[in-house]
C-alpha cells in the first residue's frame, strides 16, 4: 500500500515524513488556495521536502493545447511531478500528448469506471476516484473502487494505478486497504485518526502509574 498525504500544507507534509509513511503528495487547487501562497512556491516547496516522492499538481486549464502547455511548465518545476488533469474530453487528448512526452499524469474528478476506463487507455499513470465526495450523494463510493480495481484486474496491461481520493475517515482506509487499493491519498486529519485509540492511551497511563511502584 503507498501512502500520499492529500495536503498542500508543508508543515502537516513535514509531520508525516518524519513518521516515515509517506510515499507522495496530491495537492489540488482548493488545498494549494488554503495556504494563502504561491501555488509553484509552495508545490517546489514540497517536491523537496518529501525528496523524490511523486508530487501531484493541478492545470486550470480547460482546453488541450493550454493544458499540454502549463503541464509541460508545472512538469518544469521538479522531477516528481504528477500533473493532475480533469476528467473530460480535452483532458484525455492531453494525458495522451503528455505519456507520449514521458510526463506522469493523474486523470481527477473519476466518478464512473468508465471514466476510469478511457484515463488508463490513454495513457494515464494514476487514476483518483473520489470515494467521499460520492458517498455525500448516497452513492458507494468504496463500491467505484472496487470495480475499477476488478477492470483493471482483468487487463494486466492496463498499468494505471488507482489512488483513492477524497478519503474522509479511517473507514475508507480499511476497506481501501482491504480491497488492496494502489494508493490512498489521505488528509492529516484522516492520518491522527488512523493513530488513535481509547485503549491505548489508557494502557499508557497504566503503564506508567503502575511503573511508579517499581523497587527502587
Ligand atoms: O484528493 C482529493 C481530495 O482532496 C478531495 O477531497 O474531501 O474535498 O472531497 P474532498
Amino acid at each position: 500500500m503507498k501512502i500520499f498525504v492529500d495536503t498542500a500544507n508543508v508543515k502537516a507534509i513535514k509531520e508525516a515524513m518524519a513518521l516515515g509513511i509517506v510515499d507522495g503528495v496530491t495537492t489540488n487547487p482548493t488545498l494549494v488556495a488554503k495556504e494563502g501562497d504561491n501555488p509553484e512556491k509552495i508545490v517546489k516547496e514540497i517536491c523537496a521536502v518529501v525528496e523524490g516522492r511523486p508530487v501531484n499538481a493541478e492545470v486550470l486549464s480547460l482546453k488541450c493545447d493550454e493544458m499540454v502547455k502549463e503541464a509541460r511548465g508545472i512538469a518544469k518545476w521538479a522531477k516528481n511531478i504528477v500533473i493532475k488533469i480533469p476528467m473530460m474530453k480535452e483532458g484525455l487528448k492531453t494525458v495522451k500528448i503528455l505519456a507520449d512526452e514521458g510526463i506522469k499524469s493523474n486523470v481527477t474528478l473519476i466518478f464512473s469506471p468508465t471514466q476510469a476506463i478511457l484515463a488508463a487507455k490513454a495513457g494515464a499513470s494514476y487514476v483518483s476516484p473520489f470515494v467521499g465526495r460520492l458517498d455525500d450523494i448516497s452513492t458507494d463510493g468504496m463500491e467505484l473502487i472496487s470495480q475499477i480495481m476488478s477492470i483493471y484486474n482483468n487487463y494486466p496491461t492496463m498499468e494505471t494505478e488507482v489512488i483513492v481520493a477524497s478519503i474522509r475517515h479511517p473507514l475508507h482506509v480499511i476497506q481501501a486497504g482491504l480491497m488492496g487499493a494502489d494508493v490512498l491519498t489521505i488528509p492529516p486529519k484522516v492520518l491522527e485518526m488512523m493513530e488513535k485509540h481509547p485503549l491505548t492511551d489508557a494502557g499508557i497511563a497504566a503503564f506508567l502509574e503502575d511503573a511508579k511502584k517499581f523497587k527502587k
